[in-house]
């Protein structure tokens, strides 16, 4: 008797539950707006960063925000490992990364980009005493690089990528305190994020730039073969071009643009 009461109910919590999750309002609002969550390794300012509440910030978070405002998306922003940051897409662990990630062709295998939203190169960051005047100088010196960025590859290219010259690193900024430590002779990474390391440590590194790195574009990358969040996230990208969104935002970060 007592587990037949029971049973009922239990059976009537079941079906109370049930009711509730289909009702209308629910389905409504659970569809509504997805939240989409955003990968970014928010230890490479001036493109993200992390606040010390634990926001993330900079360059690629607010020109992806305004591209979700123009596409209608609704976005989190969840700071991510670079490490292991690709995978999350296919796991389904995140829907966008951001992260000053280097268009390539190694990684269209695995992920789906945007059209480029930022132009960077190469830039070799030594200390002010240095005389090292270009990139093939770097062959016998220890170099500072974060693991698995172009940074890493230009590197890996000089030395072969198995010399033990190479000083990978979790973060970027980590390669660079190595390099005021005196731990490294020199760190290769983004112009954009040496240049803010620099500006904030300006005397006791110097930079220079190697003819022999090519352009890089970063792009925002999705799932391979989300053809349907790719196409708001590219029609975002050119709305906020086009209505000068796209300037005002750079110019925040970067100064003035020059053409
Ligand atoms: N642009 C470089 C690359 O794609 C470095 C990007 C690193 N980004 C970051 N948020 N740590 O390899």
């Amino acid at each position: 008797m007592k587990s037949i009461l029971l049973g009922l109910v239990l059976l009537l919590t079941l079906t109370s539950c049930t009711k509730k999750s289909e009702s209308p309002e629910g389905t409504v609002s659970s569809q509504a707006k997805q939240e989409l969550v955003v990968g970014t390794d928010a230890a490479y300012a001036p493109f993200e960063s992390e606040t010390a509440d634990k926001t993330v910030q900079g360059f690629d978070i607010d020109i992806l925000k305004a591209i979700a405002e123009k596409s209608g998306l609704k976005l989190k922003f969840v700071n991510t490992p670079w490490e292991g940051l690709f995978s999350q897409l296919q796991s389904g662990d995140r829907d966008i990364l951001v992260s000053a990630i280097t268009i390539n062709d190694e990684r269209k295998k695995v992920m789906d980009f945007s059209e480029p939203y930022f132009e960077a190169v190469q830039l070799i960051a030594l200390p002010a005493s240095s005389k090292i005047t270009k990139f093939d100088e770097l062959k016998n010196s220890k170099i500072g690089v974060q693991t698995g960025t172009t940074g890493d590859e230009v590197s890996s290219r000089l030395l072969g990528k198995s010399n033990p010259n190479i000083k990978r690193f979790e973060g970027t900024p980590l390669a660079l305190q190595e390099l005021e430590n005196g731990g490294v002779d020199a760190v290769v990474a983004d112009n954009g994020v040496v240049n803010n390391f620099l500006a904030n440590n300006p005397k006791t590194f110097k930079t220079i730039s190697d003819a022999s790195f090519s352009k890089e574009y970063y792009g925002i990358a999705v799932k391979k073969g989300n053809a349907e969040l790719l196409k708001k996230i590219n029609d975002g990208l050119s709305a906020i071009k086009a209505d000068g969104t796209y300037d005002r935002i750079y110019k925040i970060y970067f100064g003035e643009k020059k053409n």
